[in-house]
């Protein structure tokens, strides 16, 4: 292995991935380095949760490699990938319902040995809103509310990299400037690798510092930093709605 390959959380190498005949991915290529934070941004029917929805098994690639801290993890089932050390929040958030706050929590803990980890009150000492409601139903929280819950159960597993899909989506400016982007910060301070898909620009490019640009079949039209992407709005307006 080289030592550029090392250094790699994810590599993944012309990717293409189907839904039935539907061949939606056409030769995905990307990576993120170890303490990386890099965002996959593009409009609505890309093929954003469906590379992640790779990544995690979930929708196989049919070719290509995917390979996750040097192992080829391609056709590994979902629980290995994730047994890897992935976080995932996605997009629905996917809180089980009946299940109290804490037990969504509790049944994601992973413990660590490292000093760092996260625990249940550290989790809670970044959201204390989800202190005040630990024993209500998960499914019962407000839409800012369950995306704590979903970035705060995604942290109890104590990931090497976690994958978030559109975690502003739907919330207001304010909750995403004022509670999301700093959880995510302090993740990346804390040596936490992110992989961002998002359309909120604005965000993912105080968040991340590497982007991906993807284009209809999954295409990559263009990689840049975010001081690029600041410089130059342009390459934004061809790759999202706004
Ligand atoms: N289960 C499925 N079966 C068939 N086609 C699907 C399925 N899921 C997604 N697709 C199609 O695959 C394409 C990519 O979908 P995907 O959800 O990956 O896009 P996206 O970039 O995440 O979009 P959005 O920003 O709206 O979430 C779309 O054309 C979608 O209709
Ligand atoms: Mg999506």
């Amino acid at each position: 292995m080289h030592d550029s390959e090392a250094n790699k959380i994810l590599e993944i190498e012309d990717l293409h991935t189907y839904y039935g005949r539907s061949h939606i991915i056409q030769g995905l290529s990307m990576d993120v380095a170890r303490l990386e934070a890099v965002s996959i941004l593009g409009r609505n029917g890309v093929g954003k949760t469906t590379t992640l929805r790779s990544i995690l098994g979930l929708t196989p690639a049919r070719r290509g490699t995917i390979r996750i801290n040097g192992d080829d993890t391609t056709r590994w089932p979902t629980h290995r990938v994730v047994r890897k050390g992935i976080g995932y929040v996605p997009a629905e958030r996917n809180i089980f319902p009946g299940v109290s706050v804490e037990e969504n929590l509790r049944l994601a803990a992973k413990p660590s040995a490292d000093e760092d980890a996260w625990t249940m009150d550290k989790v809670y000492s970044h959201f204390p809103v989800l202190k005040a409601r630990n024993r209500q139903d998960g499914s019962t929280l407000s839409g800012g509310e369950q995306q704590m819950l979903a970035i705060g159960r995604a942290l109890m597993g104590n990931p090497i990299i976690m994958l978030l899909d559109e975690p502003s989506q739907g919330l207001a400016p304010l909750l995403v400037f004022e509670v999301i982007q700093p959880i995510l910060l302090f993740c990346i301070q804390s040596g936490l690798t992110l992989l961002l898909v998002e359309q909120n620009h604005r965000m993912a490019l105080k968040v991340a510092s590497r982007h991906y640009l993807m284009g209809i079949k999954g295409k990559i039209g263009q990689t840049a930093t975010s001081e690029e992407l600041t410089a130059d709005s342009e390459i934004i307006k061809k790759h999202l709605a706004v």
